[in-house]
This record gives structure tokens, sequence and C-alpha cells, in this order.
């Protein structure tokens, strides 16, 4: 049994990329920018903006943070979205989620041009990914197709069952993984919490991507021998005896069902590192798709 190290991989792929915008900054004099955007106080969104940008620091992408209170209307949010599309100095504009209640993630999502959508989920962005054009893959499900190549896990013909369908990661990861291309062209199934007997999905599977959210949820039970498993779950559990009073478990029960796995990501440490380094490299990839546009390429 193989633990997936997302946290080694994602400092690799930080490495890469530093030494890539190094490059970039010698040849062209300029480095890619990055724009988050965090309206109101949600400490998990705090968090990952700092994380975010700390990152950019470290891989040396000019970072901006926009800290914008939780009564922030709408239309100033639009507003504020439409100067940074045509911010020449930043190439991915990023809006943390969950937003306020009173303000549409749809139109705000919709609001950002597609060429700096860095978190890919503009519809036209998901519409490429589904038509298998190129665009930018969302953060997440391209970290885990990352792992599974650098981990080499073939994926052509196995049987994947994603449990989850969100817009963010079950219906993406499912889309990319169908396409008939390298490191993907794989049979893939999405159950979801309407299923009757999920164990009748999730035991077949050779490769499982867990993302529903609920702490422990996929047991050994539920698993056949040898599946690799992908545990996108990022839970707060109640946990006396630490000092924050929690701790974090994924959706998959990683005791028990790592006794039957041939490969498998922990938590934390497994695909969380992943997005934010997966952000990067579509920010990195947005700097060179504006270079091909003004070269008429
Ligand atoms: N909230 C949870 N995950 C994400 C993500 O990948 N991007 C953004 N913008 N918000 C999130």
């Amino acid at each position: 049994m193989t633990i997936i190290d997302g946290k080694k991989v994602a400092k690799e792929i930080r490495l890469e990329l530093k030494e890539k915008v190094s490059g970039l900054k010698n040849k062209y004099g300029r480095v890619p920018g990055l724009v988050a955007i965090l309206v109101g106080e949600n400490p998990a969104s705090q968090v990952y903006v700092r994380m975010k940008q700390r990152a950019c620091d470290e891989v040396g992408i000019y970072s901006e943070v926009l800290r914008l209170p939780e009564e922030t209307k709408e239309t100033e949010l639009i507003e504020l979205i439409q100067k940074y599309n045509s911010d020449e100095k930043i190439n991915g504009i990023l809006v943390q989620l969950p937003l306020p209640k009173h303000i549409s993630e749809n139109k705000i999502i919709e609001a950002i041009s597609p060429d700096k959508d860095v978190d890919g989920f503009h519809p036209i962005n998901l519409g490429n990914l589904v038509i298998g054009k190129d665009t930018f893959y969302p953060c997440t499900p391209y970290g885990i197709l990352e792992l599974l190549k650098r981990y080499e896990i073939e994926t052509k013909g196995k049987h994947v069952v994603v449990v989850g369908r969100s817009n963010i990661v079950g219906k993406p990861v499912a889309n990319m993984l169908l396409q008939k291309k390298e490191g993907a062209n794989a049979i893939v199934t999405v159950c979801h919490s309407a299923a009757k007997d999920l164990k009748k999905y999730t035991a077949t599977a050779d490769i499982l991507i867990a993302a529903i959210g609920r702490p422990k949820f996929i047991t050994a039970d539920m698993v056949k021998d040898g599946v690799v498993v992908i545990d996108v779950g990022i839970n707060r559990v109640e946990d006396k005896s630490t000092e924050k009073g929690y701790k974090l478990v994924g959706d998959v029960d990683f005791e028990e069902v790592s006794r039957k796995a041939s490969y498998i990501t922990p938590v934390p440490g497994g695909v969380g590192p992943m997005t934010i380094a997966m952000l990067l490299q579509n920010t990195y990839e947005s700097f060179n798709k504006s270079l091909n546009l003004q070269h008429g390429n």
C-alpha cells in the first residue's frame, strides 16, 4: 500500500513553477499575477486565502488580496471584477467561495473573464472542459489528475467511481477522466446522496474519488481489494485532545480502508495541498496564454 504524498508533490510543483516564473521574469521582465477576493469573515476562507497568498510569494507570482466587508453589494463586486478583467498585471481572478447569501455565486463567476478564470468555474470554461477543448481545469480536479499521473496510476479503461456531484469537484473530475486523452480515458460512474445502495457502485471501483463532505463516510466494506482511493474531504471533527479542539478527517475511514487499498491519499496532506499548487499552475498558464494572444498566435 502506498500513501500518496500530496504535500510532497505540491512542493515539487511549486519548485518547478518557481523556476518557470523566474524564466518569465528574465525573458519578459514580468511575472504572472493573481488577485484573490474574499467577501466577509468566513474563517476557513480566510485561512485558504492566506495560504494562496503565501504560495504565490514562494513561487514569485505577483498577488493581491482584496478583503471586502460582508455587506458588499453584488453590483460593487461585479464592478471590481471588471476592473481586474482589464488589469494587465492580473492573469488570474479568484473569488473565494462561499459568498454571502445576498450575492449570486453564478453571477459573480460569470462576471470573471473566462481568460482569467483560474478556478475554471466559468460556464464557458466548464463547457470547453466537457467537450475536451483546452481550458482551465478547476484546481482540485486538476490536482487529482496530477497525483494520478505522478504516481503512474493507470486510468485508461479503469472504472472510476466519483462519490459527489459538486460543480467544484464531482462534475468536473468525472468529465476530465472521461476524455479520450492521456491520463484519462476511464469508465466513469458518478454517485451521490440519492443512491439507494451506494456500496453496489463503490465496490466496483478501481479508483474511488470521495468528495461528499461527510467525515469517514467511506468504510472498508464499501471498497474492493487493491482500490486506489482519492479522498477530497476536509471535515472538522471535535477532538478535545488537540490544541484547537478539532482535527481534520477525510470522507474516507483511512484506518480501515488503507488496509485494502493499493494507493490512498491521507487527510491532511493528500489532495488539499495540490489545490493551491494547481491554482498557481493555472495562473502561470494564463500568463502564457495572454502572451500568445498578444503575439497573435
Ligand atoms: N471554496 C472552496 N474551494 C474553492 C476553490 O477551489 N476556489 C474558490 N474560489 N473557492 C473555493
